[in-house]
């Protein structure tokens, strides 16, 4: 049977890589920063310029889709995923990282139908790794095929989690907790590229047996989500529960057991879902 959604696929491999053409110029001469829901919450007018490239590009081909962008999102847009085709992006999955120059920085687009993530785009502009993933069909990078790393033992792990832009002192405690508990397990390491996208592609990859994060956006991980199951990953919540991808939690995990042994460690909280009515969210 034909592949349905490979034609829309083809063209989020081709946006991506159209759009990582322009954050590359741009890193060079264009990064005027202005904030969001706080000052440590950047967006760029890259930002906003790549998911108007992308979401044009998807008008013309694929007029009847919904879109949930980031940027969008940001201006008020709703962001409620229903069963209707929808793409999902961060035009800079890494906006900070982008605006230092710290090279690692993503363009990730997800296409969910049925509230079900198709195929998952992430392009790493800077090392030019195309990172994709259609559901029932394997991961790759470069179109090379990935498989998550075969390591049981955490103890001889690396993790990798972020701080995100949330600077209440509740949280920031939590978020200490958790990694005091992960690194003195004790894992091998931990480490954060500082882009969700980036930080799930390489579990995909074997680089680092898991990944989680409290305060994610469903655009920083829908792609992350599919290509990290499709290498033969797993993904929850930080309780243990069936992942939710307007939660913003996440456990992604070379295996289950590695998982359930982050999850344990954990310190949780819940920030305000993607899906709230609130248009502005840390
Ligand atoms: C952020 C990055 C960062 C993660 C934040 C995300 P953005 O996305 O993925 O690594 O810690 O939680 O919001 O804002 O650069 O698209």
């Amino acid at each position: 049977m034909a592949d349905l959604w490979q034609h829309a696929m083809d063209h989020a491999v081709a946006a991506a890589r159209r759009a990582g053409e322009v954050v590359r110029e741009a890193l060079l001469d264009d990064r005027k920063v202005t904030t969001k829901s706080s000052s440590v919450d950047l967006v760029t007018q890259t930002d906003q310029k790549v998911e108007q490239l992308i979401i044009q590009s998807v008008k013309e081909k694929f007029p009847t889709h919904r879109f949930i962008g980031e940027e969008s999102v940001a201006a008020g847009e709703p962001c409620v995923l229903t069963d209707s085709p929808t793409w999902i992006i961060d035009p800079i999955d890494g906006t900070t990282n982008f605006v230092h120059a710290f090279p690692f920085v993503a363009v990730s687009i997800g296409f969910s139908v049925d509230k079900q993530v198709e195929f998952g785009v992430v392009y790493s502009c800077l090392e030019d790794k195309m990172f994709t993933a259609r559901r029932g069909k394997g991961s790759f990078c470069n179109g090379e095929p990935l498989q998550v790393s075969d390591q049981e033992d955490i103890k001889q792990s690396i993790i990798a989690t972020e701080f995100g832009s949330n600077r209440d002192p509740e949280a920031v405690d939590k978020i200490f907790s958790s990694l005091r508990n992960i690194l003195c397990i004790p894992v091998h390491g931990v480490r954060g590229a500082g882009s969700a996208a980036i930080n799930m592609c390489l579990v995909a990859s074997g680089c680092v047996e898991a990944y989680y994060e409290i305060g994610i956006h469903v655009w920083d991980v829908a792609a992350g989500s599919l290509i990290v199951s499709e290498a033969g990953g797993v993904l929850m919540d930080v309780e243990g529960v069936a992942v939710d991808l307007m939660s913003r939690r996440i456990v992604a995990a070379n295996r289950r057991t590695i998982a359930e042994r982050i999850v344990k460690e954990i310190d949780s909280f819940s920030p305000p879902r993607d899906d709230a009515p609130s248009p502005l969210k840390q």
